[in-house]
């Protein structure tokens, strides 16, 4: 066995026996996350740019990972629902987000965060009134992705690569979410999806969004 889940003082943590990277864990206290939720404006930060909602809206994170977006959207004011197909990676972050329960200063964000094991593309019957979907999958490139490198090239090895756009685009559609934002490298130009184009992209120092708006 190659990965394993450990429990550690720090919290639940991904450990590859082979790998020399250091375990995964997920803090929503670390100093990196707290200067960028200093940061974040209606403005400035991209992701909050492309709900185009005041606080309070409801988007439902159709691929979760580590739930840094969601935690940005939840810092901003946002309700955000995670849905995350990986037991071992929803684990991860049910376990940040009990700790980060017990931190006063991130109780209030972590009020407005839930995680469900799912599988995004299958209909999740609870998903309704949602504002926009966010999705973020690994799709088939070579180009970087917006994640950390270290923690970003864990969760590839651990999970692998590959997904298409359609499945996700058709989910939300199907529970009448209007706007779906997804997160693709700056630079990637590989068309996702044949049918469909975005309505329209913002674009950031590594990451891109595309905009796509549903018929509801
Ligand atoms: C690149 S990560 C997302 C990173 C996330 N945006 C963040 O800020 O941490 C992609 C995640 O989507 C999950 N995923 C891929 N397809 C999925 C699906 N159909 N349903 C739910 N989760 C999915 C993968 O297991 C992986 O954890």
């Amino acid at each position: 066995m190659r990965y394993g889940l450990e429990g550690r003082p720090t919290g639940l943590a991904l450990v590859d026996y082979y790998g020399e990277k250091p375990p995964l864990t997920v803090d929503y206290g670390s100093s990196s996350l707290r200067l960028r939720q200093k940061k974040i404006s209606a403005k400035g930060e991209l992701l909050v740019r492309a709900v185009n909602e005041k606080p309070g809206a409801r988007v439902l994170d159709m691929t979760a990972g580590l739930g840094i977006d969601a935690f940005i959207l939840a810092s901003y004011g946002h309700e955000v629902t995670m849905l995350e197909r990986s037991k071992t990676i929803y684990l991860l972050v049910a376990d940040a987000l009990k700790r980060a329960e017990q931190d006063p200063q991130l109780k209030p964000v972590a009020a407005r965060l839930a995680i469900h094991h799912w599988d995004s593309t299958r209909p999740f019957l609870p998903a309704k009134g949602f504002d926009a979907a966010l999705v973020d999958p690994m799709f088939e490139e070579k180009k970087k992705s917006a994640l950390p490198p270290g923690n970003m090239q864990m969760l590839q090895a651990f999970l692998g690569r590959g997904a298409e756009l359609h499945p996700f685009l058709a989910a939300a559609q199907a529970l009448g979410i209007r706007r779906t934002i997804v997160k693709r490298p700056r630079l990637d130009r590989a068309p996702l999806d044949n049918a469909r184009r975005p309505v329209y992209q913002l674009t950031g120092r590594s990451s891109r969004l595309d905009v796509f708006f549903n018929q509801v």
